[in-house]
């Protein structure tokens, strides 16, 4: 039911670009200020059509202000953007006609009933009556809501709120998608069916920018662009990043006694940083610098009691952990 997508499969939604490589999303520059905060700074970056771009960074990076500009909720300080060939400030209207945006706090109505919620979006987007009751009933049965439809939408279940959010925000058919968080507080297997629903979207054409704190869904994105402290510091797909991100080389090192160790680690010359990894640590070191075997002699010889040292490949959280913390030690 809740897999059964074929409402998108609609010429109308996926005719906003005539060369299917265009960019729907253009990223000029685009600056926000807060008084004297720079919460995003100078962005660059374009997403083509079908794309599905995870928006990735710490709490307070600037994805949500990014994402509510490029919705035309809010404009830019300097610098632009146009979304499906519309600029964001001069044209906010036209953007927000073919754009869906699921709000980080999923934007419903909690004492309306689900088919009361969906009327309403349907009158924000302006949808004709017939129109409105053709696309409620596939919305419901896209959501998996049959037979939920009376119910208050602050009682659903936090899977079933997401995905009436979802169906709300794709009511009119948007050729693009703003997710911000869209999973966050649902059980990993809602979590997965609603990404087997991105991704079916994005292969019918519809383009994705969603923002995540999940390193399992962000290896589904086709390109990652990462936010710290409002500036991309990298974009890339998964698997460049995993390759790219890190320069150094990883280790993980079980020790005897975890306090206040990992400060002696990071005190060994060629340690560059580390981070918590479960009960184990990460140790990324200069490249060069040392074997496992001589990491764990000179964690030793430091007086340190070492159960292991292994070698690791780096996973994308490593890489985001080195890119959000990139100057200090302490990398988490
Ligand atoms: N209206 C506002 N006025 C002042 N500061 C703001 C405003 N909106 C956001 N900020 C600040 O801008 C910065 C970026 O916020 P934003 O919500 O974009 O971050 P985020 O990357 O979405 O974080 P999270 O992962 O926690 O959702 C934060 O420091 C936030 O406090
Ligand atoms: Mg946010």
């Amino acid at each position: 039911m809740f897999l059964n997508v074929g409402l998108l499969n609609n010429k109308r939604t996926i005719t906003l670009n005539r060369n299917g490589t265009e960019p729907v999303i253009v990223v000029d520059g685009l600056t926000k200020v807060f008084g004297r905060f720079t919460a995003v700074d100078h962005l660059h970056f374009s997403v083509p059509r079908g794309e599905i771009f995870g928006f990735l960074g710490p709490n307070g990076a600037g994805k949500s202000t990014t994402i509510r500009m490029l919705c035309g909720l809010l404009s830019s300080t300097e610098g632009t953007a146009t979304v499906g060939g519309y600029d964001i400030n001069r044209d906010p209207e036209r953007v927000r006609q073919n754009i869906g945006y699921m709000s980080q706090k999923f934007s419903l109505y909690k004492d309306l009933t689900v088919s009361e919620n969906i009327a309403f979006f349907g009158g924000v987007y302006g949808l004709a009556r017939t129109r409105l009751r053709e696309r409620a009933a596939a919305v419901v049965r896209l959501a998996g809501l049959t037979g939920l439809e009376k119910r208050l939408a602050g009682t659903l279940s936090g899977a079933h709120q997401q995905r009436l959010a979802l169906g709300c925000a794709i009511l009119h058919e948007p050729p693009i998608l703003f997710l911000d968080e869209p999973t966050s507080g649902v059980d990993p297997i809602s979590r997965r069916l609603f990404w087997d629903l991105i991704q079916d979207m994005a292969s019918r054409g519809v383009t994705v920018l969603v923002t995540t704190h999940f390193m399992d869904e962000a290896e589904f994105c086709g390109r990652i662009g990462f936010i710290s402290g409002g500036r991309l510091v990298a974009l890339d797909t998964p698997s460049a990043l995993k390759r790219d991100a890190v320069r150094e080389e990883l280790y993980e090192v079980s020790l005897a006694d975890m306090q206040g160790s990992r400060e002696r680690v990071e005190s060994v010359p060629g340690v560059v940083a580390t981070s918590y990894f479960g009960r184990n640590l990460h140790v990324f070191c200069r490249p060069g610098t040392f074997t496992a075997e001589s990491l764990q002699q000179a964690l030793v010889r430091d007086g340190m009691g070492v159960q292991s040292v292994e070698s690791v490949s780096v996973s994308l959280e490593d890489a985001f952990i080195r890119l959000a913390a990139p100057a200090g030690k302490a990398a988490a």
